[in-house]
C-alpha cells in the first residue's frame, strides 16, 4: 500500500489515514483518464496542506477583516501577480473556491437579474453553470443556447463543431449581455477571435470559461483568450496542474465590481492554502518544461484519438485539438451505454466518464458516450506509445466486458504500466 508524504501528520488517526493511504494505491495502480483530473506536484500538495488553512481573511490584500494577515497578504498578492504576468491580464482574482463560483461571481459582477447571456448547451458539451435548468444560473438570467453542428463524416470538413453561423444569428435575434465562450465536453479548439467579433456585432460582453484548456492557454499550446475577452474564468486544478479551485482575470475596468461580487458578493474567508498552492501552481506553469508537457498532453491526446479510431471507436467531430477525445460507443456496440462502459472499464482499473455526445439518444445519466483525457498520464511521464496501448485495454475490456478473466488480465496489465509510470514514485513506500 502506497503513503502520502504527509501520513505521518494524521497520528493515531487510523480511519482517515487509511483512506488516505487507499486513494494514493488507487492513484497510482490505475489509470486516472478523467479530463478534468491531474497529478499535482509535491509541492502544489505541500501548500494545499500547510499553515494557512488556520487564517481568516475576510476582504482583500491591504483591506481585511481580521488581524494578522500581512503575511497571507503578501501570499495573495503573490498569486495575483504571477497570474497577471502568466496570463497576460489586468487584474486577477485568486479567491473562488471553484469554478462554478468563478462563473456565478462573474454574472453577478456585470449581469443583472434577468439579463440574457448566450452559452453553449450542456447536451453538447457546456457546463451546468452556464444556465443549464438544474443550476441556479437558470433562474437568475436568461440563458439562450447554441451548440454543435450535425455530424459529418468528411475528415477535411468535421461536424459536431460549435456552429458559429447559429451562434451569430442567436446573438443578433437575441441580442444578449453577455456571451460565454467554453466547454465541459468538447475537444476543438476554442478561437477567442470569432466570439469577440461576434460579441462585437451585439454589443454584448465576452466571458470565456476556460475551466479545461486553461493550462494549455498557459503552456502556449492554445491561444490566449486573455486580449479578447473581458473576463476570463478558470479552475486551477485541471490540465494547470494545481489545487482544485477557480480563479478570475479581467480587464482593469471591470476588476471592483468581480472582486466585490467574490467578496462579500458570494464567498466568505478565501482559502488561503489553496491560494498558496495556486501562487506555487503559477509559478511551475510559467516553466519551459510545462510548455513541453502542455504540446505532450496535445500530441497524446491526437494519438490515443486515432488509437481508439483504429479499433472501432467513432470520436465525436472525427479527433481533437486538446487534452480529451469524446467517444461515440454507438458504432463500437450499439448495446453499450456510457454508463456500463464507465462501469467495466473502472472493474479493469480504467477510470473514464460516462458523457452525453451531441444528440445523444440517451439520458445524462446513462448516455452513449465517454469522455477520455490525457492531462494526468501525461504527467506521469506516458507518451503517445503507451495511449496506443491504452486504446487496446479499452478495446479488449469493452469487448469482452462479460468475461472476468479478461477483466483481470487487463487490470494487471494496467497496474505493470502505472507502475512505470508513477508520478509519486519517489514518494510511494511500497
Ligand atoms: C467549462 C467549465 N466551467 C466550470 C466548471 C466548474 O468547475 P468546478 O467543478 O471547480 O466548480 C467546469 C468543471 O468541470 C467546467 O468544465
Amino acid at each position: 500500500m502506497g503513503h502520502s508524504p504527509f501520513d505521518q501528520f494524521i497520528s493515531g488517526d487510523d480511519e482517515v489515514t487509511g483512506l488516505l493511504a487507499q486513494e494514493w494505491d488507487r492513484q497510482t495502480s490505475t489509470l486516472q483518464l478523467i479530463a478534468s483530473e491531474n497529478f499535482t506536484s509535491p509541492s502544489v500538495m505541500a501548500a494545499t496542506g500547510s499553515i494557512l488553512t488556520n487564517k481568516y481573511a475576510e476582504g482583500y490584500p491591504g483591506r481585511r477583516y481580521y488581524g494578522g494577515n500581512h503575511i497571507v497578504d503578501e501570499v495573495e498578492d503573490l498569486a495575483r501577480r504571477r497570474l497577471t504576468a502568466l496570463l497576460g491580464a489586468d487584474h486577477a482574482n485568486v479567491q473562488p473556491h471553484s469554478g462554478a463560483s468563478a462563473n456565478v461571481a462573474v454574472y453577478q459582477a456585470l449581469l443583472q437579474p434577468g439579463d440574457t447571456v448566450l452559452a453553449m448547451r450542456l447536451d453538447q458539451g457546456g457546463h451546468l453553470t452556464h444556465g443549464s435548468p438544474a443550476s441556479i444560473t437558470s433562474k437568475i438570467w436568461n440563458f439562450v443556447s447554441y451548440g454543435v453542428t450535425a455530424r459529418n463524416d468528411d475528415p477535411t470538413q468535421p461536424g459536431e463543431v460549435i456552429d458559429f453561423d447559429l451562434l451569430r444569428a442567436l446573438a443578433h435575434e437575441h441580442r444578449p449581455k453577455m456571451i460565454i465562450a467554453g466547454a465541459t465536453a468538447y475537444s476543438r479548439l476554442i478561437e477567442p477571435a470569432i466570439f469577440r467579433e461576434i460579441a462585437d456585432e451585439v454589443g454584448a460582453l465576452l466571458m470565456f470559461d476556460a475551466a479545461h484548456p486553461i493550462g494549455l492557454i498557459a503552456g502556449g499550446s492554445h491561444p490566449n483568450p486573455v486580449p479578447y475577452a473581458d473576463v476570463v474564468t478558470f479552475t486551477t486544478h485541471k490540465v494547470l496542474r494545481g489545487p482544485r479551485g477557480g480563479a478570475i482575470v479581467s480587464r482593469a475596468e471591470y476588476a471592483k465590481k468581480i472582486d466585490s461580487a467574490v467578496f462579500p458578493g458570494m464567498q466568505g474567508g478565501p482559502l488561503e492554502h489553496s491560494i498558496a498552492a495556486k501562487a506555487v501552481a503559477f509559478r511551475e506553469a510559467a516553466q519551459a518544461s510545462y510548455s513541453a508537457y502542455t504540446d505532450q498532453v496535445v500530441a497524446n491526446a491526437r494519438s490515443f484519438a486515432s488509437a481508439l479510431a483504429e479499433r472501432g471507436f467513432r470520436i465525436v467531430s472525427g479527433g481533437t485539438d486538446n487534452h480529451m477525445a469524446l467517444v461515440d460507443l454507438q458504432e463500437f456496440d450499439a448495446e453499450l451505454t456510457g454508463k456500463e462502459a464507465q462501469e467495466v472499464l473502472d472493474r479493469a482499473g480504467i477510470t473514464a466518464n460516462r458523457n452525453q455526445i451531441p444528440y445523444d439518444p440517451r439520458s445524462p445519466f446513462v448516455t452513449s458516450g465517454l469522455r477520455v483525457g490525457t492531462a494526468a498520464q501525461t504527467t506521469a511521464g506516458m507518451t503517445g506509445a503507451e495511449f496506443v496501448q491504452i486504446a487496446e485495454l479499452m478495446e479488449r475490456t469493452l469487448r469482452h466486458r462479460t468475461d472476468d478473466h479478461v477483466l483481470d488480465a487487463v487490470r494487471q496489465e494496467v497496474a505493470d504500466l502505472c507502475a512505470r509510470f508513477n508520478p509519486y514514485a519517489g514518494f510511494s513506500a511500497e
